[in-house]
């Protein structure tokens, strides 16, 4: 399922996105299964895009910048979390995204803050404290509802 953008939104989330959808190492993301036939890539680039979208809706005034790079990263844990033997994967996997993000691209501190916040509330001392985080923590939940309903791959047929 593609989220649809204005032809104006998508150049801008392009922008964004494109290097960091582009570098190998966020590649990797598309050899781990999120959920049903969903990479871990796929699922972080819609919860980019949604992220982007809802904060153009909602005029909610996030940076934008830094929204898409939490957005894309929030799952950057860089495991197949079904054999990862982790059983606590739900709370541990946002502190990890947020040290590869900081280890790998050298985020800000307030994005890796974004990021280690997206599972709330299941981690209840993580709570998301800017616009960005509120962002991100809704668009994933969105995202996640979305492609476990669906269950759609790219390039799955649909029946
Ligand atoms: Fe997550
Ligand atoms: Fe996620």
């Amino acid at each position: 399922m593609t989220i649809s953008l204005s032809k104006d939104e998508e150049r801008d989330f392009d922008r964004e996105i494109r290097p960091l959808a582009a570098d190998p190492r966020c590649q990797r993301m598309k050899r781990f299964i999120q959920h049903g036939r969903i990479t871990t890539y796929e699922h972080s680039m819609n919860v980019a895009r949604e992220a982007f979208r809802l904060n153009r809706e909602w005029h909610a005034g996030a940076d934008e910048r830094r929204l898409i790079t939490a957005a894309f990263l929030h799952d950057y844990f860089l495991y197949d979390w079904h054999t990862h033997g982790d059983r606590l994967h739900g709370y541990h996997h946002p502190r990890i995204a947020a040290e590869n993000a900081g280890r790998d691209f050298r985020v800000s501190a307030r994005t890796q803050k974004i990021i280690r916040s997206h599972m709330w509330p299941l981690t209840l001392f993580h709570v998301p404290t800017s616009r960005e985080a509120w962002l991100v923590t809704l668009a994933d939940k969105i995202c996640s509802a979305r492609e476990t309903l669906f269950e759609r791959g790219s390039g799955a047929g649909h029946r």
